[in-house]
Parts: C-alpha cells; sequence; structure tokens
C-alpha cells in the first residue's frame, strides 16, 4: 500500500509555482494578486482561508483578504465582487462558500467575472470544462488528477466510482474522471444519496473517490483488493484529546481500508494540501492570461 502524500505533492507544485513567479517578476511582469472573500465565522472557513493567504505569501502572490459579518447584505457583496471584477491589480479572486442563508450563492457565482474566477465555480467555467474548452477547473478535482498523475496510477479503463454529486467536487470530478485524457479515460459511476446498495458499486470499482461529507461511510468490506481510494472528505469530529477539541475525520474508515488498497489518501495531509496548490495554479494562469486569451 503506497500512502498518496498530498502535504508533499502540493509542496512539489508549489515551488514549481514560486519559481515560475520569480521568472515572471525577473522580467518585469506583475505580481499576481489573489483575493479571498469570506463571510462569517465558520472555524473551517477561516481556516481554509487563512490557509490560501498564507500559501499565497510563500509562492511570492500578492494576496487581499476580505471580511464580512454575517449579516452583510447580498447587495454589499454583489458591490464587492463588481469592484474586484474591475479592479485590474486583482488578477482572481474566490469566494468562500458556503454564504450565510440570506445570500444567494448562485447568484455571487453568476456575478463573478469568469476570467477572473480561479475556484472554476461560475456556469461559464463549468460549461467550458464539459465542453473540453480551456477552462479553469475546480481545485479540488484538479488536485485529485495532480495526485493521481504524479503517483503514475492508470486510469485508462479503470472503474472510477464518486460518491456525492456537488458542484464542488463529485460533479465536476466524474466529467473529468470520463474525459478522452489522462488522467481519465476511465468509466464512471457517479453515486450519490439515492443510490440503492452503495457497496454493490464500490465493490467493483478501480478507484473510489468519496466527497461526501460522511465520516467512514467507506468500509473495508466495501472496497476490492488492490483499488485506489481518495477520500475528500474532512468533517470535524469531536476529540477530547486534541488541543482544538477536534480531529478531522475523512469519508474513509482508514484503518481498516488501508490494508486492501494499493493507494490510498489520509486525512488529514492527502487531497486537502492540494486543493490549494491548485487555487495558486488557477491564479498563475489568470496573471498569465492563459485561460481567456
Ligand atoms: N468551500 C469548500 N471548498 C471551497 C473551495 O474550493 N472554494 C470556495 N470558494 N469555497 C469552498
Amino acid at each position: 500500500m503506497t500512502l498518496l502524500d498530498g502535504k508533499k505533492t502540493s509542496e512539489a507544485i508549489q515551488n514549481e509555482i514560486a519559481a515560475e513567479v520569480a521568472e515572471l517578476k525577473a522580467n518585469g511582469y506583475k505580481t499576481p494578486h489573489l483575493a479571498a472573500v469570506l463571510v462569517g465565522n465558520d472555524g473551517g472557513s477561516v481556516t481554509y482561508v487563512n490557509n490560501k493567504v498564507l500559501a499565497c505569501e510563500k509562492v511570492g502572490f500578492s494576496s487581499s483578504l476580505i471580511r464580512y459579518e454575517d449579516t452583510v447584505t447580498e447587495a454589499e457583496l454583489l458591490q464587492k465582487i463588481k469592484e474586484l471584477n474591475e479592479d485590474e491589480e486583482i488578477d482572481g479572486f474566490i469566494v468562500q462558500l458556503p454564504l450565510p442563508k440570506h445570500i444567494d450563492s448562485e447568484k455571487v457565482i453568476e456575478s463573478i467575472d469568469p476570467r477572473k474566477d480561479v475556484d472554476g465555480f461560475h456556469p461559464t467555467n463549468v460549461g467550458r470544462m464539459v465542453a473540453g474548452l480551456p477552462a479553469y477547473l475546480p481545485a479540488t478535482p484538479a488536485g485529485i488528477l495532480q495526485l493521481l498523475e504524479r503517483y503514475q496510477i492508470e486510469t485508462k479503463g479503470k472503474h472510477c466510482v464518486v460518491i456525492g454529486r456537488s458542484n464542488i467536487v463529485g460533479s465536476p470530478m466524474s466529467i473529468l474522471m470520463a474525459k478522452a485524457a489522462y488522467p481519465g479515460n476511465a468509466t464512471v459511476t457517479l453515486c450519490h444519496r439515492n443510490t440503492v446498495d452503495l457497496a454493490n458499486y464500490t465493490r467493483q470499482a478501480d478507484i473510489i473517490i468519496a466527497a461526501v461529507g460522511q465520516p467512514g461511510l467507506v468500509t473495508a468490506d466495501m472496497v476490492k483488493d488492490g483499488a485506489v481510494v481518495i477520500d475528500v472528505g474532512t468533517t470535524r469530529v469531536p476529540d477530547a484529546t486534541r488541543k482544538a477539541g477536534y480531529r478531522l475525520r475523512g469519508d474513509v474508515d482508514f484503518d481498516s481500508v488501508a490494508e486492501k488498497c494499493s493507494f490510498i489518501t489520509p486525512v488529514p495531509g492527502g487531497v486537502g494540501p492540494l486543493t490549494i496548490a491548485m487555487l495558486l495554479k488557477n491564479t498563475l494562469k489568470a496573471a498569465k492570461q492563459e485561460v481567456y486569451a
């Protein structure tokens, strides 16, 4: 069994980005600049956004963090997005999700200029991805592709079972794994909360990608010997032995599943770190105007 080391892979990608940023700057180009909009004080979201901003510094990007209380109105948020769309200093920006209930997330996402949508959530980028046109790919699925590629995992003709159909992970992942590309060329089954007998599908899977936020959902009896298992879950579960009072648990019951796998991602330290690296990569693409020439 080989552990897919997301931390190490993310560092390698960030080093590549840092080298490219240094070269851009040496050649007189502007410093890539990512802005992040964060609404409210949700612990997970605050940590993610802080990590994104820190990662920007590490690779030599400029960054801006724009914070609002969770009482911010939709109109205020839309006005800020309009400013960011028009601000030539900003190459790309993200609005951290989830947003408070009184704000229409779809409306917010649709108000982002697709050329600055480095999360790849705007319908224009989603559509371009589906059609195989140059697009910003959402960071988590793109990070999983990087893991598969850098560990040279065969995907062609394999049966890939994706669990979870979110716009952020499951749905784009299923599309990318079926594309005529490497990684890709897999036969894909997309399972979700209405799937009858999930284990019937996962047992047939060469590659399982779990992204539902249900700790320990995938157990050893659901996994074929030699399978590749990618765990996107990062649910905070109470743990009195930890200083923070919680620990992160994946959708896969790691201890029992790991021994059956050829490759498996740990939680934490698997997919999570890749997500940040891919956001930086998209921001670099935005600065270089590679996607929308
Ligand atoms: N919430 C969970 N994942 C993400 C992400 O990749 N981007 C944003 N903006 N919000 C998220």
